[in-house]
């Protein structure tokens, strides 16, 4: 099915049956990511522009590899080294990146909103790759896609996400995705970081960490966002790991099949245990190699393939 929006901006904005539609598409594009041979023209001639105004390792380089797979043309900007560093704002940036003929630009930026202005002032199809503590797409659904691969539905789920809530747009995105497509979602971590509007959402929050993972089918960690963090939502590191940490005792409580999943990057022995992160039911390396079928998915809904 054609995607109705000529971008990507937020789960919010796609329907149940474009989220099927996409999973489905990047279940396809999941055997080119594991074949021998990973080049198919599906995008030969079309370019792809990545803007990161944030760190990123798997977001920006699963959008680079998924075009190069599909033969598109791929340019990384970053904006501490382009003309944004001296002072161009966003818009005129998007422009001459329009100009030069992009047909999709993938945009992270520090401000919610961002990703929006960008998609309402230029022709190309924009991605957005996170916008402060707004939406992370993409990532919710790379996490969707994981779930359903491994329990062939996501109707009836119950996913535990646990810790930094407010920080999160990975927790928003996952949130607005899951409870679209039938899950449960259930959020736990400190007080002072849980948002009054994930119970708005559709999510219910947990008064404790065993009752937020028992029975869980998906437990997924988030990170603590210390670089989001201007004031103390928590005395220290070592506290939060000790009343909010995933460690194996917790997870025990979980369905014997559950999964435990984590966005990346993780704080190791902070908000995961390493013996839960390298475990076998951990799946977040399998998150990072279904995030190139998303990806390569998306590129060529938007790019008029279908
Ligand atoms: N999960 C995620 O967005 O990771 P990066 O910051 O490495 O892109």
């Amino acid at each position: 099915m054609r995607l109705k929006n000529k971008d990507i901006l937020g789960i919010a904005e796609l329907t149940p049956e474009e989220i099927t539609s996409i999973l489905d598409r990047a279940k396809e594009m999941k055997k080119i990511v594991l074949g021998n041979s990973k080049k198919v023209h599906y995008l030969k001639g079309k370019t792809v522009l990545t803007l990161f105004y944030e760190n990123s390792t798997r977001t920006r380089v699963s959008f680079e590899l998924a075009g190069k797979y599909m033969s598109a043309n791929t340019v990384n900007i970053s904006a501490s080294s382009s003309s944004v560093a001296k002072g161009e704002t966003l818009i005129d940036t998007g422009k001459t990146l329009d100009a030069m003929g992009a047909d999709v630009v993938v945009i992270r930026h520090g401000m919610s909103g961002a990703p929006h202005i960008l998609a309402r002032n230029i022709r190309a199809s924009v991605i957005n790759a996170g916008d402060g503590m707004h939406e992370h797409p993409t990532q919710a659904l790379l996490d969707m896609y994981t779930i359903r691969e491994r329990f062939g539905t996501l109707a009836g789920l119950k996913v535990a996400i646990i810790g930094d809530i407010y920080h999160s747009r990975v927790a928003r995105s996952n949130i607005a995705g899951l409870v679209k497509m039938g899950s449960s979602p259930v959020v736990f971590g400190p007080t002072t970081l849980i948002p009054p509007e994930v119970e708005k959402m559709g999510a219910a929050v947990a008064p404790t960490i065993q009752a937020a993972v028992k029975n869980a089918d998906v437990i997924m960690g988030l990170r603590m966002q210390l670089e989001r963090q201007k004031k103390a939502y928590y005395p220290s590191l070592s506290e939060y790991t000790q009343f909010f940490g995933l460690v194996p005792s917790v997870m025990a409580l979980a369905k014997p099949n559950a999964i435990w999943m984590h966005p990346g990057p993780v704080n190791r022995g902070v908000e995961m245990a390493s013996t839960v992160i390298d475990g076998d039911r951990s799946v977040i390396n399998e998150q990072v190699t279904n995030g190139v079928a998303i990806r390569m998915a998306l590129l060529y809904m938007l790019t008029g393939r279908e």
